[in-house]
């Protein structure tokens, strides 16, 4: 695996050079980028010598070969050890000042920070904030050990022993086959709004919470995601193309030219099925008198018109393309979710037999389950029967068991 081990300046530098070996010596490729503040408690020549690589902080060497998109994006993983409050800071925020803060923007594999800073900083709010920034993201931040620091006092801040973060790398590379690389998959979420007038709207409780996680992991697993994503406020997930979109109207224009090309389409969004016959192009007054009955009408299913158009494409093959099988029409795979307040199981089978789909993804929802919460429980119902149980866990755990279950039935 190629590794990308991130030095920042702490005194905690110099324990770096151990992870380093740790991931030579088991056969990794290491390339060492440090900060300039990092070459400062260990120098360039420490880190050429023991990864093999050529060394920099800047963005400027060796430019013809484009290091600051290079390196990155050719990286399975990414480790910060140790990542002070500064680089943590940098990262949450984007900023691309030197070689790993661009390298950082760039990869679209894992990313484990190991911070090590004094434990007024490690506390601070602006830190807090700055690292759940960074795990929304889906980077893995590691908790520092607690114990003596640079000086005579002790608390939370030390950088974990290397063997600790090695091992952490480990279950990160292990977890995340790259199983979708080359992949293309289109991931809907959120929940459409359909207008009523300029500042009204019907609309759901969808947060997007279980769409984004579902991008992220697809990214992490190697795919070229496109997210249309109607009406989230969740910070952006690295690597994936974001299409915004606010109506059911806007969505299905969206996913259906997203999917012409693509290997897998997850409906996650919660699309309204129904919306106002008509649109009050100005704001409807309370002294207009007594307001007038909404008169609704259906939206467009586009799960089922994305499994229609399929079967159709599928019935229309040659007899040559016919040889390549089913999985020659595009999408490949196609997955639903459904929200269910009872009969859960029933309910499920039933829409996923109604709108032609290879996976359905159902959970029971009501009052505190399952939107805008961390976790998730549902269970995934597969076309031709199986059906697997995902106990109550992180939006993510769910994201890897669908993205398993797809993987196993791309051709
Ligand atoms: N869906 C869609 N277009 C719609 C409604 C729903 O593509 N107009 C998709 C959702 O993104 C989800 C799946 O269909 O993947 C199931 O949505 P759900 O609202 O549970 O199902 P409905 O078809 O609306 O069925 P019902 O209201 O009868 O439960």
């Amino acid at each position: 695996m190629k590794v990308v081990l991130g030095v920042s300046g702490g005194i905690a530098a110099y324990k770096a050079c151990e992870l380093l070996r740790l991931f030579t010596e088991s056969g990794h490729e290491v390339r060492v980028v440090p900060t300039r503040e990092a070459l400062k408690f260990v120098g360039a020549p420490t880190w050429a010598a023991l990864s093999g690589h050529p060394v920099s902080a800047e963005v400027w060497d060796d430019v013809h070969e484009v290091p600051h998109v290079r390196i990155g994006k050719g990286a399975d993983l990414v480790v910060v050890a140790p990542a002070t409050a500064d680089v943590l800071a940098r990262a949450a925020h984007g900023l691309a000042g030197d070689l790993l803060t661009n390298t950082l923007l760039t990869a679209t594999c894992p990313v484990v920070f190991a911070p090590a800073m004094h434990t007024e900083m490690w506390q601070h709010a602006a830190t807090r904030a700055n690292v759940a920034t960074l795990r929304s993201r889906g980077a893995v931040v590691i908790d520092p050990a607690a114990g003596r620091l640079t000086g005579a006092d002790t608390g939370p801040g030390r950088l974990p022993d290397p063997a600790e973060i090695f091992q952490a790398c480990l279950r990160v590379l292990a977890g995340r086959p790259r199983d979708l690389a080359g992949r293309k998959v289109v991931v809907s979420a959120g929940g459409t709004r359909e207008a009523i007038d300029p500042v009204r709207f019907i609309g759901n409780r969808s947060s997007g919470l279980q769409g984004y996680a579902l991008a992220r992991t697809a990214a992490a697993r190697g795919a070229e995601v496109t997210l249309v994503a109607a009406n989230v406020t969740l910070p952006d997930p690295a690597g994936a193309a974001i299409v915004r979109v606010e109506s059911t109207a806007e969505l299905r224009e969206a996913v259906l030219s997203a999917s012409a090309d693509a290997d897998v389409v997850v409906m996650a969004a919660a699309v309204a099925d129904f919306r106002p016959e008509s649109r009050h192009d100005a704001k409807i007054k309370k002294t207009d008198g007594e307001p007038e009955a909404i008169r609704l009408v259906k939206n467009p299913d586009i799960l089922a018109e994305l499994g229609e158009r399929r079967r159709a494409a599928r019935t229309a093959l040659t007899d040559g393309d016919r040889e390549a099988g089913p999985g020659a029409v595009p999408p490949r795979v196609i997955v639903g979710f459904a929200a269910e307040t009872h009969d859960v199981l029933a309910n499920g089978q039933a829409k996923l037999a109604r709108k032609g789909c290879d996976l359905l993804v159902v959970n029971q929802v009501g009052e505190g389950l399952a939107f805008g919460t961390a976790g998730n429980a549902a269970t995934v119902l597969v076309a031709g029967g199986e059906a697997v149980e995902v106990p109550f866990g992180p939006k993510e755990d769910l994201a890897d068991v669908v993205w398993d279950l797809v993987a196993a039935r791309l051709p």
